[in-house]
């Protein structure tokens, strides 16, 4: 039995399904999607659409039954909490009712997902419910894949480098701090949740004379997908779906 195929036997499946474009899910995400009953998807509010519902839909047969999860997007924990374990225990009862599974989750299903609670809380709270995790693209890698397009070539790291993925920093003196500890380590930045701190990120940038080594891109992946030099980026509110890719200096010996 090959492994994709074995992934359709799991009746529980959390499954990263990539950044945006429904290409890039891998084939044994798609089978195991073909072989579900149920497709379980997050929400970030009531009525909301659902970014991994969105990317995985053309994969989704009608006879299949979707149902949405809401994670409130908050900083407090106690609502967090309470919905990865009210996710825990839908999953658990749906398993127990006979059914296949599957949880989507956008990008991959261990970088900065909610997979990654949702699998703690299906360990504590049903530890009698077996999963198994299908990992998908991660935004960071679609972002320079898609810069390589435009003739922007964009290697997350080469032989000797570092390559740190994190949040981007609140301020403008951690980010310094953070831009000057990098480039000491010769480590690549990829700093996710951009958004609306790309306002004043961007004059960091300036000062530490960066512009034109940064990677910008928003919504990889999607129609409106927007991948440039940060430098082509006005100071102003960028989405939700939106990152940097900061590379401030190339290894000695290249072709
Ligand atoms: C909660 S993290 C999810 C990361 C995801 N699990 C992954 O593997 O890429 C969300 C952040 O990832 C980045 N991101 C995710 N998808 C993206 C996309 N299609 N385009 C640009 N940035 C994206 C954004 O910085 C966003 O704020």
């Amino acid at each position: 039995m090959s492994i994709t195929s074995e992934f359709s036997q799991d009746q529980l499946v959390l499954v990263g399904v990539g950044p945006g474009d429904p290409e890039l899910l891998t084939v044994a995400a798609v089978r195991a999607l073909e072989a579900a009953d149920v497709v379980v998807h997050p929400i970030a509010y009531e009525g909301a659409e659902g970014m991994a519902l969105a990317i995985a839909s053309r994969w989704i047969r009608p006879d299949q039954r979707c149902l949405p999860l809401l994670f409130p997007m908050v900083t407090e924990s106690q609502p967090r909490i309470a919905a990865w374990r009210q996710a825990a225990d839908v999953l658990a009862a749906e398993v127990r009712s006979g059914n296949r599974v599957v949880l989507l989750c956008e990008g991959d299903v261990s970088l900065f997902a909610t997979g990654s609670y949702v699998q703690l809380a299906l360990r504590r709270h049903h530890p009698d419910v077996p999963f198994v995790l299908i990992p998908g693209i991660t935004s960071v890698s679609a972002a320079a894949a898609a810069a390589a397009k435009d003739s922007f070539d964009f290697p997350l790291a080469f032989q000797q480098e570092g390559l740190l993925i994190r949040p981007c920093p609140e301020t403008h003196a951690e980010l310094i701090a953070l831009l000057q500890s990098a480039r000491k380590t010769s480590t690549v930045l990829g700093l996710i949740k951009l958004g609306q701190r790309w306002s004043w990120v961007r004059a960091a940038l300036e000062q530490e004379q960066l512009l034109d080594r940064a990677l910008f891109a928003q919504r990889v992946g999607w129609p409106d997908q927007w991948v440039a030099s940060a430098q082509a980026v006005p100071d102003d509110v960028r989405p939700y779906f939106s990152m940097l890719l900061i590379r401030q200096q190339w290894p000695e010996v290249l072709p």
